[in-house]
């Protein structure tokens, strides 16, 4: 069984396969977050792009950790930059075999960028991840518009529990969110990226009331609430 814990924004924790993954690290300057980076024990951390809101603890929960980020290549060689000591970097539509199971780097439509003192530092391609553990696939899209991509992730794969963005303003909102379901025919939605910041006027109760009256299965966490899968 599979342990799925919302840490707010698009930050989950996952137990399963013998490890503890921790997706996109963002708790430091957060006010939803239910823990602090210090709290977090991981064997791996993956960073879908390099935004603060997604990459912004991964370093130092991995070294802390003795964990192995897993990263698009140029934010891989970013944290490694940062001082990250365990980096595997890959890139989309490339998968690995790690001891707890399988990850797949699928395409986003979003940027990827570290703001510091020259301004931007730029960190490849934005990503999600297909991850298959237990037996059970599950996919975090990152940062996201709609994309014509998902119909072909959801031919192919069988997507247990699809971690969407619903927020609106940087990503998908609700209506596309339910179009993305559609395209990964998805046995459960659980919204993500919703309520960090003002601008993400779009919520997860809107959301899944319109879900369910097309027959889209939503599963709506609460920070620091555990999923099993
Ligand atoms: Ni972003
Ligand atoms: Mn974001």
């Amino acid at each position: 069984m599979i342990q799925l814990t919302y840490l707010s924004h698009s930050c989950f924790l996952l137990k399963g396969g013998g490890s503890r993954l921790i997706i996109d690290p963002f708790l430091r300057n957060n006010p939803n977050a239910p823990m602090t980076p210090e709290e977090v024990e991981v064997d791996f951390v993956l960073a879908t792009h390099g935004h603060p809101d997604h990459s912004g603890d991964t370093v130092e929960i991995a070294d802390r950790n003795q964990a192995t980020i897993i990263a698009p290549f140029e934010l891989g060689l970013f944290c490694e930059r940062q001082g990250a000591e365990k980096i595997h970097t890959m890139h989309i539509g490339g998968s690995f075999d790690f001891p707890f199971g399988s990850v797949k780097l699928t395409p986003a439509l979003h940027g990827s960028g570290f703001p510091d003192a020259q301004g931007m530092t730029y960190t490849g391609n934005p990503c999600g991840f297909l991850i298959g553990m237990e037996g059970k696939t599950i996919y975090h899209a990152g940062d996201t518009g709609l994309s014509a991509e998902m119909k072909l992730i959801g031919e192919f794969n069988t997507i247990d529990v699809a971690l969407l963005p619903i927020g609106g303003n940087y990503t998908m909102g609700e209506e596309d969110a339910l179009h993305a379901a559609r395209f990964l025919k998805t046995g459960m939605v659980v919204p993500m990226h919703f309520g960090t910041f003002p601008v993400l006027t779009e919520n997860p109760d809107a959301f899944q009331r319109k879900a369910e009256s097309v027959g889209i299965t939503v599963r709506s966490l609460a920070f620091g609430e555990t999923l099993e899968v």
